[in-house]
């Protein structure tokens, strides 16, 4: 048999991914995004990101092609984001993924979005450990997962979101701040220099007692709007650095604290923290240093793979290639409000 290399597809949401990873190693990806089309809104406009992808998907998958210098013909394997994320953007992708799987008469296998975020870190630290906590913070979940084998093993959901996601804070904040979208990349710019220190903004269910491993961000979202609100109406000008910072330092302390806590909590050796909000540079920082002083192993995955790209799907797909996993088929539907 041939040496499986596979390709995968993202369009889950703004970003068009497409990725070849063969047996664990990435040869290439290419990207292309629509972030800048949905800056205007203030957030992601379904019907604007599917047309985008539309426009997208041949040029990005030959930049992919490109850059893994493979033919088309030498990918064994298709994978494909079918959930969770915007129906008409899954669409897009899952419809290329079959057209792709078909022509070349390769298996197809759809695959779970919050999956692939967890694969990607294995395309840079290698396999996960035999059981490891797995934060994913991304725009669309916060969740702590206990994972085995990410292909055979079942994962135990310990904790998510009551309601905003650690991205959507990011990106709420952002717009009530005037920053725009993507709210990450922009708070973390304006909290360059910024004191954390400044506003105490609250940490929801952080307490011994509290939920051990829920989140929650809307009362973080909200305590910054009345902030900015009442710097307004006194006529100051709105310290947006310190803002910024405060708010980002609010959002790291639970997340870590959380996440850690889950760690020591199952006697486990390992954190890995995946999803766009794991490209934030004070929540690297930060758990760097927590797991340094408690001797936790941390794995977080370069910038570029922990935002959505295709390299991550065509890293679970070729996990599930290589585990004999039975491929879904060219008939699998779309699964917007897919379940881990
Ligand atoms: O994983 P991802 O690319 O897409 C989803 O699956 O949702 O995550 C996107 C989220 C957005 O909310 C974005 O604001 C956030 O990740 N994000 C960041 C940073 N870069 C992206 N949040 C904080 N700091 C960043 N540097
Ligand atoms: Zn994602």
């Amino acid at each position: 048999t041939r040496t499986p290399v596979v390709l995968g597809v993202e369009s889950s949401c703004d970003e068009t991914g497409f990725g070849i990873v063969s047996e664990g190693v990435l040869l290439g990806q290419g990207l292309a995004s629509s972030a800048a089309q949905h800056a205007d809104f203030g957030g992601v406009v379904p019907e604007i990101a599917a047309r985008a992808h539309l426009d997208a998907a041949v040029p990005t998958l030959r930049l992919a092609l490109a850059d893994a210098g493979v033919e088309l013909g030498d990918i064994t394997h298709v994978a494909a984001t079918s959930g969770p994320g915007l129906a008409t953007a899954v669409h897009v992708g899952l419809a290329a993924a079959k057209s792709v799987a078909w022509s070349l008469d390769v298996p197809l296998y759809g695959v779970h979005h919050l999956a692939g975020h967890a694969a990607a870190d294995t395309l840079e630290h290698g396999p996960l450990p035999e059981r490891s906590i797995v934060l994913i913070v991304s725009g669309g979940h916060t969740s702590i997962l206990a994972v085995g084998d990410l292909v055979r093993d079942p994962i135990e959901h310990l904790g998510d979101t009551l309601d905003d996601a650690a991205g959507e804070a990011f990106d709420k904040v952002s717009r009530l701040l005037g920053l725009g979208y993507p709210g990450g990349p922009a708070i973390s710019r304006a909290a360059a220099g910024g004191d954390p220190t400044a506003f105490s903004f609250p940490r929801a269910m952080l307490r011994q007692g509290d939920a051990p491993y829920t989140f929650s961000f809307s009362g973080l979202k909200t305590a910054v709007a009345r902030t900015v609100e009442t710097i307004e109406r006194a006529g100051e000008a709105v310290p947006v650095a310190d803002v910024a910072a405060s708010f980002e330092q609010a959002v790291v302390d639970v997340l870590v604290t959380k996440a850690v806590r889950a760690v020591r909590d199952r006697g486990l050796d390992t954190l890995v923290i995946v999803g766009g909000v794991a490209a934030n540079a004070r929540l690297r920082e930060a758990a760097r240093q927590r797991c340094e002083s408690l001797g936790i192993t941390l794995r977080i995955p370069p910038i570029r793979l922990c935002t959505d790209n295709g390299a991550m799907i065509a890293a679970i797909g070729d996990l599930l290639v290589r585990s004999g996993a039975e491929p879904s088929g060219l008939g699998i539907p779309a699964d917007p409000s897919a379940v881990l």
